[in-house]
C-alpha cells in the first residue's frame, strides 16, 4: 500500500479510539457505552458519514498542546434512522471528559448549518464536563455559537438531545432549546450549579441525583421529556419520536401503514365515562381506544399528570394528541399543565402536525399557590398557542368543559376546525353545583329545606346548560357523536383537513410577544 494510503487509515483508526483504550474502559466501568457504540445502535447498519474526524484543538495553555486527540471529543456527521437521514452528534467522554472546547463546538455548530440547509432533525447525544475550562473565553464562544444555531433552527427541523452522563452549567441550554430531551436514570444529570455549590451558597446538602438527576426532571421541573432506564432504551426511544416526525417544518409527517381500520368502532367507549360526573376515569384508555393500535407515544408522562401529550396515529396519519387528564386533579389545569400543553401545540403547529384534544377539563386548580406562581400568565399561553395554531386542529369534548378551560382546550373560538362532542358533554360557565349557589343564593338562603332545593335546582341547570346542544345550537360543536363513532369520524375530518390553508399572522409583523 502506498505510504500516503497508510497513512490515511492510520489516522482514521487513531482517530476511533478518542481518548484511547484506557478511558473506554474507564467509560464501560461507569455503566456508560462510547460514542460510536452509541452511534451503532441508534443508526441504520452503515448509514453513518463521518464528518471532521481529522478535527484538533488549538490550545496551548496548560500543557494542552500535549494533549491532543483526533475528533476533539465530539463525533459529528449525518446517518439513517429507518431509511431517514439525521444530523448526528455525540460527545466523547473519553477525551477530556467530553469537555467542549472551541474546536469541538465548532464542529456542532456547523453540523447544525449544514443540517439546517438540507432539512434534516439533529440529534444530540450528549456526555460532557461542560466548557472546557484550559480553553477559557474560547470554549465559552463555542457555546454561544451552538445556542445560536440551536435558535436558529428551532422551528426548522426537529432538535433532540438524550443525556447521556454530566450535563452541568450553561451547557444546560443548548438542550434547552432544543425540542425533546431525554435522561436516563441514575447515570445522567442537568444542572447549573453543582452540590458543591449549592452547599457553598446555601448550606444545603443535596447529591447530584437529587439535584438534578432523570427523575427530578422528568417529574418536577419538566426538563426532561422522556426517562429511560439504560442506554439502550434511550436510543430506542430516539427511533421511535424520529418515526413520527417529519425532517422540517417543510415536510409532512411519514404516513405508515399501522394496519389499524379506520372504520373500526370500539363499542367500550360508550361506556368509559362513568355516569357520576365527578368519577375520574383514565383518559389515556379514550385515547388508546381511538387512535390506531399500539401508536400512542406518550410525551413528559410524569410531569404535570392532570394533562397528557402525545403523538399517535390515526389512519397511519402522525397526529399530536392533548387531553386533560380526571385521573389527577379532576383534569384541571395549572402551572405545569399549561406549560405542558402549549408547548408541545406550539411544536405540532411548527412541524405539520395536526392536533386532537380531548377535553374533560373542569377548569383551574384554585389557590395561592397557583396565583402567586403566575397561573394567570402560565394559562394564558395554552390560549395563545391554540390560537396562533394553523395545522388542523379537531376538538373532542368528552365530557366537562368549563369556563376559561373550555375556551383555553382547542375551543371553536380559538380556531379550531371541528368540535366534536359526546351526548354526555357538559358545556357550561361552571359546574352546577358553584353555578347554583351564585344563581339562587338568596332562594337557597330563604327555603326551608335548601338542600331539597339545590338539587332541584341542579337538575334543572344540568338539563338547560350542561350539555352538548346548546353550545351545538350556536355552531361552537360541529357535530354531538356517540362515543363508538370517534375514531372513524376524526380519521374522516383529518383527511378532509388535509389540504387545509390559513396563515397567521393575518397581518405583517415581526413575532408575537408569547406570555412567556
Ligand atoms: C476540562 C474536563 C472538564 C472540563 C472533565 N474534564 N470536565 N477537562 N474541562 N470542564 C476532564 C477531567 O479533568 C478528566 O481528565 C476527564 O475529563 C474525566 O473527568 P473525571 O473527573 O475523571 O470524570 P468523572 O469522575 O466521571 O467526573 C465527571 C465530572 C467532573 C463530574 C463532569 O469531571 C467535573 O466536575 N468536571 C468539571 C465540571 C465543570 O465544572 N464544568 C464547567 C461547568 S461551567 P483526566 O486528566 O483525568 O483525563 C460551564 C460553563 C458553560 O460549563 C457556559 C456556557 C454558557
Amino acid at each position: 500500500m502506498k505510504d500516503v494510503f497508510k497513512t490515511l487509515f492510520e489516522l482514521r483508526e487513531k482517530a476511533k479510539l478518542g481518548g484511547g483504550e484506557e478511558y473506554i474502559k474507564k467509560q464501560h466501568s461507569a455503566g456508560k457505552l462510547t460514542a460510536r457504540e452509541r452511534l451503532e445502535l441508534l443508526l441504520d447498519k452503515g448509514s453513518f458519514i463521518e464528518l471532521d474526524e481529522f478535527v484538533v484543538h488549538r490550545c496551548r495553555e496548560f500543557g494542552m498542546e500535549k494533549r491532543v486527540a483526533l475528533g476533539d471529543g465530539v463525533i459529528v456527521g449525518f446517518g439513517k434512522i429507518d431509511g431517514r437521514l439525521v444530523a448526528i452528534y455525540a460527545q466523547d467522554f473519553t477525551f477530556m471528559g467530553g469537555s467542549v472546547g472551541e474546536m469541538h463546538a465548532l464542529k456542532i455548530a456547523r453540523l447544525y448549518e449544514l443540517a439546517l440547509k438540507i432539512g434534516v432533525p439533529v440529534i444530540g447525544l450528549n456526555d460532557s464536563g461542560g466548557a472546557r475550562i484550559q480553553e477559557g473565553v474560547d470554549s465559552l464562544r463555542g457555546y454561544g455559537e451552538i445556542f445560536y444555531r440551536n435558535v436558529l433552527a428551532s422551528g426548522v427541523i426537529p432538535q433532540i438531545v438524550a443525556i447521556m452522563g454530566p450535563c452541568a452549567g450553561g451547557a444546560v441550554y443548548s438542550p434547552a432549546l432544543a425540542d425533546f430531551i431525554f435522561m436516563i436514570r441514575k447515570t445522567s444529570y442537568m444542572f447549573i450549579t453543582g452540590p458543591k455549590v449549592v452547599k457553598a451558597a446555601l448550606g444545603e446538602e443535596v447529591t447530584f441525583e437529587e439535584l438534578g438527576g432523570a427523575e427530578v426532571h422528568a417529574k418536577l421541573s419538566g426538563v426532561a421529556h422522556f426517562i429511560c432506564e439504560d442506554e439502550e432504551e434511550t436510543l430506542e426511544k430516539i427511533r421511535r419520536l424520529i418515526s413520527y416526525l417529519p425532517s422540517n417544518n417543510m415536510d409532512d409527517p411519514p404516513l405508515v401503514d399501522t394496519g389499524d381500520d379506520p372504520e373500526r368502532m370500539d363499542e367500550e367507549l360508550d361506556e368509559i365515562i362513568p355516569e357520576d360526573p365527578i368519577k375520574p376515569y383514565d383518559v389515556r384508555e379514550v385515547i388508546e381506544r381511538v387512535v390506531d393500535v399500539n401508536t400512542f407515544f406518550e410525551v413528559q408522562e410524569n410531569f404535570a399528570p392532570n394533562a397528557i401529550v402525545g403523538f399517535a396515529r390515526l389512519n397511519g396519519m402522525t397526529v399530536g394528541i392533548v387531553a386533560n387528564q380526571p385521573l389527577v386533579y379532576g383534569g384541571s389545569l395549572d402551572i405545569n399543565s399549561a406549560d405542558k400543553i402549549s408547548r408541545f401545540v406550539r411544536f405540532c403547529d411548527a412541524f405539520n402536525i395536526p392536533i386532537i384534544t380531548f377535553v374533560d377539563v373542569p377548569g383551574f386548580i384554585p389557590g395561592t399557590n397557583q396565583e402567586h406562581g403566575g397561573v394567570i400568565r402560565h394559562g394564558a399561553k395554552i390560549i395563545y398557542a391554540y390560537s396562533e395554531a394553523t395545522v388542523p386542529k379537531l376538538t373532542v369534548i368528552l365530557r366537562k368543559a368549563y369556563g376559561g378551560g373550555y375556551i383555553a382546550m382547542g375551543s371553536k373560538h380559538l380556531g379550531a376546525d371541528i368540535v366534536l362532542a359526546w351526548p354526555i358533554a357538559e358545556i357550561a360557565v361552571m359546574g352546577p353545583q358553584g353555578a347554583i349557589e351564585i344563581i339562587y343564593k338568596r332562594e337557597i338562603a330563604k327555603a326551608p329545606n335548601p338542600q331539597e332545593l339545590i338539587e332541584k335546582f341542579t337538575r334543572d341547570y344540568r338539563e338547560k346548560f350542561a350539555n352538548p346542544y346548546v353550545a351545538a345550537n350556536r355552531g361552537y360543536v360541529d357535530k354531538v357523536i356517540m362515543p363508538h363513532e370517534t375514531r372513524p369520524i376524526l380519521i374522516k375530518m383529518l383527511k378532509m383537513l388535509s389540504t387545509k390553508r390559513d396563515l397567521i399572522p393575518k397581518v405583517p409583523k415581526k413575532h408575537g410577544v408569547m406570555p412567556v
